[in-house]
Parts: structure tokens; sequence; C-alpha cells
């Protein structure tokens, strides 16, 4: 692929910017200073620099988030900043989605991918991939509230019941939850309609992938081919 589709491919503006990059002289491959937008590279294992910066070429993006309290999942937020503040804009030029969402008020995983299929599959209701949460709650947690929630509860305006394949007491006040869809407001509904309230709320695992311990909040990394085979096998 010719340097300039590369850069054009991974987010690095249109192609007149990216053309201009290069012709600035702004860019290296494999450390090597390179100002011809037509020069071709293999791109398996590319790793190119723009103003000394390296970046991996990647066909498509996955990526794995630990985020923060107080940031939306939208591109185009309400009230609060968007997560795509915390990536590299590289990552929202290529049109890189939230894989599902998380309330505002809710940490831990997240994933973000420019791979159509892959979002739709995380996605999709019948695509039935378990998410671990963990939930602080107002009230102490007892084995009625737990055993409803294994059992399913009613969720207003839903004709079914909802169940978590999961569901114990970490503590009095801390329940590990797991739920295989992703409704809106889910575990915070279901915690109510068990008789509860969750006052804090962190997704901890999707599928047979946790959140890595060493992502600190704000942080993110990509997912390499390990993270993806246990993202789609729980196991
Ligand atoms: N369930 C919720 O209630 N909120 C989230 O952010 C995720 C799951």
């Amino acid at each position: 692929m010719n340097l300039e589709s590369i850069l054009f491919s991974q987010g690095f503006g249109t192609r007149r910017q990216c053309r201009g990059l290069i012709l600035d002289a702004r860019v290296a491959v494999a450390g090597q200073p390179c100002a011809d937008p037509l020069a071709t590279f293999d791109t398996a294992g590319l790793v190119f620099s723009v103003d000394g910066s390296p970046w991996p070429f990647h066909t498509h993006a996955y990526l794995a988030l630990n985020k923060p309290a107080g940031y939306e999942c939208s591109r185009d937020p309400q009230h609060h900043l968007s997560v795509f503040h915390l990536l590299p804009p590289q990552f929202a030029a290529r049109n890189v989605q939230c894989v599902g969402r998380l309330d505002q008020d809710t940490t831990g995983l997240l994933l973000l991918s420019d791979d159509g299929q892959f979002v739709h599959a995380f996605t999709s209701p019948k695509r039935k991939v378990p998410k671990v949460y963990v939930a602080t709650t107002r009230h102490p947690l007892d084995e009625t509230q737990l055993q409803a929630l294994r059992e399913g509860v009613l969720l207003h305006g839903e004709r079914e019941p909802s169940a978590a394949v999961a569901a114990h007491a970490r503590g009095e006040h801390e329940l590990e939850l797991s739920v295989l869809e992703g409704k809106y407001h889910q575990v915070k509904r279901m915690v109510a309609a068990a008789g509860n309230r969750v006052e804090a709320l962190h997704r901890e695992r999707i599928g047979g992938f946790a959140l890595p311990e060493d992502l600190a909040p704000g942080a993110w990394k990509w997912l390499d081919a390990a993270a993806l085979d246990a993202l789609r096998n729980p196991g």
C-alpha cells in the first residue's frame, strides 16, 4: 500500500492532508524518513511515525478503554466529555465506535472498534456474550434479591423478565452480576426491580476478556489476537 493510503487508512486526515504530512517530511517508516507519498510498503507489522510519534498499522482498530466516570459513550455528548476525548483523534477519524454503551457514571471495560461486523456481533441481542459487572448497592444485599436477579425480574416496559446468568454478593454492599443482554440501564433497572439501588457500577469482563489490571482509568490499549480470542470464547 502506498504511504498516502496508509496514513489515510489510519485516520491521519483527508488524502490531501496525509499527502501534505508526507511532503513536509513529517513521516518516517520503520525509522527511515520518507517524503514520497507513492512509496509502497507491506503493511503487515508496519510501524510508521508522524512527527516522531510511532503508530502501528492496523487494518481494523480493536481497542479496550478503562472508562472513568463522567464520560459519555456518545461522540456528540450532551452533558459530559465524550470517551473519544480519551483517545487519539485518529480513532474518531476512522469511525471507531463504542461496542455497546456504558452510562456516563459507569466505569470499567469499554470496547471500541471500526470493524462494523465486530461491533454488530457484540451488540446484537442474538449473540449472547456474558458481561460481568460489579455494583455497589445502597442497601445490604440479601438472598431474596440475589435469587430474584437469578430467576429474572420484570423491567418496566418489558414483556419478558430479565435474568442474570450469575449473581452473588462479594460483600454486604457489593454485587457481582453477569448478564447476557445490553439493554438500556439494564443492571441498574434489574437491581432496582430486585428491591435495591445501584450507587456505583463497574464492568470487569466481556466474554473471556477481563479489564487488564495494568490499564489505569482513562487509559486504552490495542487488543491483540489473544484478547480477541478471549472475547469470543468465554471459556
Ligand atoms: N447496565 C447499566 O445499568 N448501566 C451500564 O452502564 C451498563 C449496564
